[in-house]
Parts: structure tokens; C-alpha cells; sequence
């Protein structure tokens, strides 16, 4: 599995899974792309193959300048990662507020619209490209408590659907990936005001896993970096569970 020659954005490259994905992608011999609303992690990469941007990736024209940027400098866009994204605080839906949800479906999925788009002017006049969205297994395994995040990540999975059957003809592949509970700093976030954040990580969450473990960030990327491969050129319109058995 080699993706050297490949120049891939990934979005949320300063989180957790993103930043696992830049060092496996980097490591692959890949151009990365990598932009984040904080990329303070991404300080410490000194690459000729990086190209980092910070800022708001649901402001339409800083989407378009981290896209017209990366072409520039590395001469394609073959890849796209979302891996941007935000928790919800387990709650009520009464105690929900329409500002909450709101915020929470524009980055699990407005973000993926904005940056699909973009991703696709380019790829359509390569004739090919490969866009990974990452959802979450929780839209398919609800927990009680997550309506808008649940929501959200059950967009992005509807979304990339919708995009790879658009988007085939143009021999662009957009798949979706489900991490189950993984070890990041998303993870806490999901607990409700007052839990015990020890208990929800390492008991609910952990205890939700039938193969008995967090995943970790590098697990997701692999599978991430497999389906930018050439060797999954068959592959699109697939949601892959990368979640120990959660989904089962
Ligand atoms: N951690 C888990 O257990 C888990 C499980 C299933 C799915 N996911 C999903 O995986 C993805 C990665 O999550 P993670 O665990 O690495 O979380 P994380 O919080 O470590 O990383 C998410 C990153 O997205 C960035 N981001 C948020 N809004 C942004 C915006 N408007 N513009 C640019 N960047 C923005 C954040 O700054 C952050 O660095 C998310 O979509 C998340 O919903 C996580």
C-alpha cells in the first residue's frame, strides 16, 4: 500500500485521528494537505511534504484557498480526509437548544459538503480522486442522549453515498468510515454534565467494544489509508466499521 505521489487534504489534522493520519499518510510517502482550526500539533513536522493551514473550514473562501494552495504546491488533489468534527454533551432533547444542533450539523456535515465541492472541481479535471469522510458507528448504534451528533454522522454516511454515485462516472471513490469509541480527547466530551468522565471512557465506552479495547487513533488511519490506495480502486459507496465490533 503505497500513496506516494498522492497529495491528500485532511481536515481536523490537529485531533487526534487527523494527526495519525497525516504521520501514516507523510510516512506512505504522501503530500499532505493538513488544516485544522488549531494546528499547533502539526508544529513539530518538518516535511517537504506538508503543507499546513489553520483556520475555519466552514468559511467557504478559507475552504477554497487551503484547496487552490495545496494544487499549487503539490500540482494535484487525489485525496480528500475529513476528519474534522465535535461531540455533543449526552443530554435530553428538550435541553438541546436549536443554536446546538445547529452547530453540531455544520461541522459533522456542512463542513463535508463544503469541502467535498471544492475537492470535486479538481478531481473532475484530474479524472480521478479518493474522498474519505469519517462518520461515526454511533449513527447505525445509537447511545441515548446524542440526537444532533447522531444526526450529523448519519448525514455524512447519506452524503458520501449520494457522492459516489454522482461523482463515479468521474472516477472519484467516496467512502465512509465508522470508528467505534477510540482513544482521543473527543472521547470524554461525549459524557453528560456530572459523569464520571474515568468511568464513561474506560467502563461504558470501552465495555461497548466486543474485541475489549479503544481504538486508537492509528487503527482508523490504516483503514483510511487503504481506501486512498490504488489498491481499493473498486471500492466506493462503502461504509467500513473500523470499531472492534461495536457495530455488530
Ligand atoms: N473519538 C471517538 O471516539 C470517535 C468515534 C467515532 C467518530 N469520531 C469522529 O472522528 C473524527 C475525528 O475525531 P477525533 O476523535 O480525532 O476528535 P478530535 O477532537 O481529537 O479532532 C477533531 C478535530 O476537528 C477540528 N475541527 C473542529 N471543527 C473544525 C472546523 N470548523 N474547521 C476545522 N477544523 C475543525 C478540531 O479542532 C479537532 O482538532 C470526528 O469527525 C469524530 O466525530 C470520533
Amino acid at each position: 500500500m503505497r500513496l506516494h505521489h498522492k497529495s491528500i487534504v485532511v481536515t481536523g489534522a490537529g485531533g487526534g485521528m487527523g494527526l495519525a493520519v497525516v504521520k501514516l499518510l507523510l510516512d506512505k510517502g504522501a503530500n499532505v494537505i493538513a488544516t485544522d482550526l488549531n494546528t499547533q500539533m502539526l508544529n513539530d513536522f518538518e516535511s517537504e511534504q506538508l503543507a499546513v493551514f489553520e483556520g475555519d473550514m466552514l468559511d467557504e473562501t478559507f475552504v477554497e484557498k487551503v484547496f487552490a494552495e495545496g494544487n499549487a504546491k503539490f500540482g494535484s488533489i487525489s485525496g480528500l480526509v475529513n476528519a474534522a468534527g465535535i461531540a455533543q454533551k449526552a443530554k435530553p432533547i428538550e435541553d438541546v437548544s436549536l443554536a446546538e444542533w445547529t452547530r453540531i450539523l455544520n461541522v459533522n456535515t456542512t463542513l463535508l459538503f463544503l469541502t467535498c465541492k471544492e475537492a470535486a472541481k479538481y478531481m473532475k479535471k484530474q479524472g480521478y480522486g479518493s474522498i474519505i469522510n469519517v462518520a461515526s458507528i454511533s449513527a447505525v448504534r445509537p447511545r441515548p442522549g446524542l440526537q444532533a451528533y447522531i444526526t450529523s454522522k448519519g448525514g455524512a454516511e447519506s452524503l458520501t453515498r449520494a457522492l459516489a454515485i454522482e461523482l463515479a462516472d468521474h472516477h472519484i471513490r467516496v467512502n465512509t468510515i465508522h470508528p467505534g469509541p477510540c482513544d482521543t480527547n473527543m472521547l470524554e466530551q461525549f459524557a453528560a454534565d456530572g459523569a464520571n468522565i474515568d468511568e464513561v471512557k474506560n467502563t461504558i465506552f470501552k465495555q461497548s467494544v466486543p474485541l475489549g479495547n479503544l481504538l486508537k487513533p492509528a487503527d482508523i488511519a490504516y483503514s483510511i489509508a487503504f481506501l486512498l490506495s490504488d489498491e481499493a480502486h473498486m471500492i466506493t459507496g462503502a461504509t467500513l466499521n473500523v470499531d472492534g465490533g461495536r457495530g455488530i
